[in-house]
């Protein structure tokens, strides 16, 4: 892989995608590995990304010098590439001279890392230091107001860097220059297609299950569904899908699982009618974090149970079910990894929780990926768009969707005014600009309306379009006003029960993207 070395900053993840984009394959790594652990790894190249730090700060991080003479590629970026020139003998000055935003560099000589680039660009800073002095052997490349030394490389020793960041679309070559230096600098080809993921992953799975059993939780979103297919294509029949139909999903989603991806895949499939089941547990109850925590209880008690069916019946075959599929996604990967202790706002739904005499190995074939890349593999696998462009939808459902208790009605009426709320935004064409649209119900807050000659106490509902991009923050989405009216018209007309549609305009934060 491309090592991506974290300073700490939120770039290392955007250049490890921006990487990616260019067909190569990356992963980050923490800055606290040391040369040996990064040479492990056996790198095609590394990166050393941004950070927050000043060179000069008590405890910044450094960059062992031994990695510079590993003859691994080495491109420095920002803070990386400063703390790289301090490393290899140059000088890095505070400048008091801050550089932040749009700037203008001269780049007097292309070298390998900005061939192809015009003589003057615009590119996109962020720091208050800046390299005056090139060590011995490198090239100036490129100057800015702020930076004698915006950019260098050292050919012979494959060592290169530059102050701004070409991982952000604010600087226009960056992508350009990310892509000189791996191709060109360190000589990699762009051959980390979803084919070759898929080929890869399911060589993997092969080596890890053999001749296993293997169970997967398929909840109808696209990461349980990629995974599932992944193994399906690894292992075939020796998997076995189980579905559990809690009643808190929306229309037309249980077909999508049961017809759709079943045809696509070939899985086999076992479906559990749940809904009884899970309107017991949660009736009387309002508490959102109660909620939450019953429909995951009562989700691990029908897994489980599923899973006792499929081992019992896979006896007669004499293997064991030894395998727990699950669509683990990189970034929930890398956060863990980066251990902040986040603080947990809400307790978020999966099949994690196992009890321990259920004891499985887990099988994550998208540990590696990122939710695009993941869409990607789906389409090469051949899943519907239906699924594959998903938008994302909680663990617990429609169940904290409905604000008051959970019944069997509400959930049908919420599930009618869903439904025609996902018509009209697919209809105006929305749905890749809108990142979700939960639909609300205010169900025990009643208001008065007048429709036809009578006058209607109904309820509210509230549609909560946002946009966002891994849905740790969030916008609230500007639909166009006619697409609103149709929403609401429509609603109002189609749902007697609902006679009010409101439009949430709160971003996150302050707001979460669901209501509980
Ligand atoms: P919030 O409401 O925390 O939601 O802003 C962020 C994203 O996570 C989804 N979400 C969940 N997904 N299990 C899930 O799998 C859950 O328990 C859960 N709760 C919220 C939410 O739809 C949004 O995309």
């Amino acid at each position: 892989p491309v090592l991506v070395v974290d300073f700490g900053a939120q770039y290392a993840q955007l250049i490890a995608r921006r990487v990616r984009e260019a067909n190569v394959y990356s992963e980050v790594v923490p800055h606290t590995w040391t040369t040996e652990q990064i040479l492990e790894r056996d790198p095609a190249a590394v990166i050393l990304s941004g950070g927050p730090s000043s060179v000069y700060a008590d405890g910044a991080p450094t960059v062992d010098p031994s990695l510079f003479d590993a003859g691994v590629p080495v491109l420095g970026i920002c803070y990386g590439f400063q703390a790289m020139a301090q490393a290899l003998g140059g000088t890095v000055a505070q400048t008091g001279q801050r550089e932040y935003g749009g700037t203008h560099v001269e780049v007097p000589e292309s070298g390998v890392l900005l061939t192809g680039s015009p003589t003057e660009q615009s590119v996109w800073m962020s720091h208050g230091d800046a390299v005056h002095e090139a060590p011995d052997g490198f090239h100036v490349l490129a100057t800015s107001a702020g930076s004698p030394v915006a950019a260098f490389e050292d050919r012979d020793r494959r060592l290169f860097g530059m102050q701004w960041h070409p991982e952000v679309k604010h600087s226009p070559l960056g992508q350009h220059a990310l892509e000189n230096f791996l191709y060109r600098g360190a000589g990699l080809r762009p051959d980390w297609t979803p084919g070759n993921v898929v080929a890869e992953q399911v060589d993997r799975i092969r080596a890890q299950v053999g001749d296993g059993r293997v169970i997967c939780a398929l909840s109808g979103g696209v990461d349980s569904a990629v995974a599932a297919a992944l193994v399906q294509r690894a292992v075939g029949d020796q998997l076995t899908c189980v579905f559990v139909d809690h009643g808190l999903l929306r229309q037309g989603e249980p077909e999508q699982v049961e017809r759709d991806f079943v045809a696509a895949t070939g899985v086999v499939l076992k479906v559990v009618d749940a809904r009884e089941q899970f309107l017991g547990a949660l009736a009387g109850v309002t508490d959102p974090e109660e909620k939450r925590k019953i429909i995951g209880r009562e989700f691990i008690r029908v897994f489980e149970q599923a899973a006792r069916e499929v081992v019992a019946e896979s006896g007669a075959h004499g293997e064991e079910v030894r395998f727990l599929v699950q669509g683990t996604l990189y970034p929930d990967v890398v956060e863990s990894g980066g251990g902040e202790g986040a603080a947990n706002i809400k307790s978020h739904h999966n099949v994690g929780g196992l009890p321990d005499d259920l004891q499985f190995e887990l099988v994550e074939p998208l540990r590696t990926l990122f939710k695009d890349e993941v869409r990607a593999v789906g389409l090469e696998l051949g899943l519907p768009d239906a699924i594959v462009w998903r938008q994302p939808f909680p663990g617990p459902g429609l169940g904290i969707r409905i604000i008051g208790e959970v019944t069997g009605e509400r959930l049908d009426l919420l599930r009618a005014a869903d439904a025609i709320a996902r018509e009209e935004l697919t209809r105006a064409g929305l749905d890749r600009t809108v990142w979700q649209c939960p639909v609300v119900l205010l169900a025990d807050v009643r208001s008065v309306g007048v429709q036809g000659d009578g006058r209607t106490y109904g309820h509210p509902v509230v549609l909560r379009p946002v946009t966002s991009e891994d849905a740790m923050t969030a916008d609230w989405a500007r639909v166009p006003y006619e697409v609103l009216a149709r929403l609401s018209t429509r609603i109002t007309n189609e749902v007697p029960e609902v006679n009010r549609v409101v439009l949430d305009v709160t971003s996150k934060p302050p707001g979460t993207i669901e209501w509980e």
